[in-house]
């Protein structure tokens, strides 16, 4: 299979990006993929140097089971900050060509690279170096979380058109936490709306899942409820079909 992945970028911070990227790992190595994955620039890490330890980073390792922990969270801060801030906070500049390198090795082990973003899309990483830039150097398309309630429309709209102005393929979007019960008239109305308005597809939309717990790596029913009500599969590059 062609080397390929994607990029989960969402709305915010706190919109379910690590959740949809081990929900995404643990589908497709169902599927008999060979997955990595990758948070090239994480903050509000956990521990000290040399252990200072990302959260999502763990949590996207258990779900894929991959063995090269080191590449996959290649640059990490303590303090809850964008990048560039951080750096400046911790006197240590994000080191772009540190994250290609990784990258670069983890294509060698894996097929499909699930990479997770931080914040969405322009998140600075360093002067004039943003989320977008990391999007465009790993040529890779993406996938959008959102929540599903009000707000989103706005939300995920701008999403789109920061992606679309610079020319990303934007596969789907994929709404997050959208209630079981009582589900809000915004939640009902607005995947339809933004499709309509935006012309990306709905992947799915995932419900509040019990038993998931990121913070001490517990998938609940994660794996069954992300292939049941998403369309994975669209992430995976369309075969070519020899002439
Ligand atoms: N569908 C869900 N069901 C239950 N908890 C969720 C769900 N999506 C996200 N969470 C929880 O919400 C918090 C934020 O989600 P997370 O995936 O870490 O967001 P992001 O990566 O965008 O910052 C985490 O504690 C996570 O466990
Ligand atoms: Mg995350």
């Amino acid at each position: 299979m062609k080397k390929s992945g994607i990029f989960i970028t969402g709305t915010d911070t706190g919109v379910g990006k690590t959740v949809v990227a081990a929900g995404f790992a643990l589908a497709l190595k169902a599927l008999g993929l060979k997955v990595g994955v990758m948070k090239p620039v994480a903050t509000g890490c956990q521990g000290f140097e040399p252990r200072l330890h990302s959260e999502d980073a763990i949590f996207l390792l258990e779900a894929a089971e991959n063995e090269y922990p080191p590449l996959t969270n290649p640059v990490r801060y303590r303090n809850p900050l964008a990048p560039s801030v951080a750096a400046v906070l911790e006197r240590k500049a994000v080191n772009v060509a540190h994250i290609h390198h990784a990258y670069q090795e983890l294509q060698k082990y894996y097929d499909f690279i699930i990479v997770e973003g931080i914040g969405g899309l322009m998140v600075p990483l360093k002067k004039d170096y943003f989320v977008t830039n990391l999007i465009r150097e790993f040529h890779l398309p993406v996938v959008i979380v959102a929540h599903g309630g009000l707000g989103s429309i706005n939300h995920t709209l701008l999403t789109i058109d920061a992606a679309v102005i610079r020319g990303f393929d934007i596969r789907g979007i994929i709404f997050n936490r959208v209630s079981r019960v009582n589900v809000s008239l915004a939640e009902m109305t607005n995947p339809k709306v933004i499709h309509e308005l935006s012309g990306v597809p709905v992947l799915g939309t995932l419900p509040d899942i019990d038993g998931l717990d990121a913070r001490n790596c517990c998938f609940g029913d994660l794996k069954e409820i992300f292939e049941e009500r998403i369309q994975f599969q669209k992430v995976l590059p369309t075969p070519t079909v020899p002439a």
